[in-house]
């Protein structure tokens, strides 16, 4: 099962209108985490600072027989402050302090699996998406923003995927070949010591 119960369609990944905001337009806040998803890694998933985007509002029931789910079933809701696309995102330069970037990290998933409604799925063009995905992400940083990065390397290691960028991460977490979950936190590089 992987009925969607209400809602629009998702939405087109490119030029998405403004518009079509239906959460707080948080014109100050200071971080953006442009594809959040159903927010689960937030501990607040309503944080006044943080504008929460994501290329689709939709919510998904799907089949989950996994031990301890009684139901069967798992529903998740996407619920973006705003729609946007990370590869053109609809801010000026330098308009945030941080961003959290946790793109879709499977290539291969069942299209009506509880891991596609969570995560969303890669497109066939998945390095020149994550290419745009990054560089927008810098481009929104203010000069002494930080970028939060997230993956999992189940399906793609996280070296192809940091050869997307210029920038080199400074510190992070890898949870080894169990998990595969590496957190890396990067700064927008200080334009008084390159060049
Ligand atoms: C790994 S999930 C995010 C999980 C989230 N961090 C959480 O805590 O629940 C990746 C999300 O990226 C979204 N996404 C995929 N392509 C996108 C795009 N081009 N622009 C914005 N969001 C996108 C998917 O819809 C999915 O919700």
């Amino acid at each position: 099962m992987h009925d969607i119960e209400q809602s629009e369609p998702a939405a087109p990944a490119v030029g998405i209108p403004v518009e079509q905001s239906v959460g707080p337009q948080r014109t100050d806040a200071r971080v953006l985490d442009p594809c959040s998803g159903g927010r689960m890694m937030w501990f607040d998933r309503q944080h006044p600072d943080v504008i929460f985007g994501d290329c689709r509002r939709e919510t998904l029931t799907v089949t989950d027989n996994s031990r301890g789910n009684a139901s069967g079933t798992r529903t998740i809701r996407i619920e973006p402050d705003t729609l946007m696309d990370f590869r053109a995102l609809p801010y000026p330069d330098g308009a945030f302090k941080l961003v959290a970037f946790d793109p879709p990290h499977l290539v291969h998933a069942g299209p009506r699996s509880w891991l596609a409604a969570k995560y969303g799925r890669l497109s066939d063009d998945w390095r020149e998406d994550l290419r745009q995905g990054f560089a927008e992400c810098f481009r929104v940083l203010a000069s002494d923003g930080v970028l939060v990065f997230k993956w999992n390397e189940t399906q793609i290691k996280v070296r192809e995927v940091l050869a997307l960028t210029p920038h080199a991460p400074l510190f992070g977490h890898t949870s080894g070949k169990a998990s595969g979950t590496h957190w890396l936190v990067f700064m927008r590089p200080n334009a008084r010591l390159s060049g």
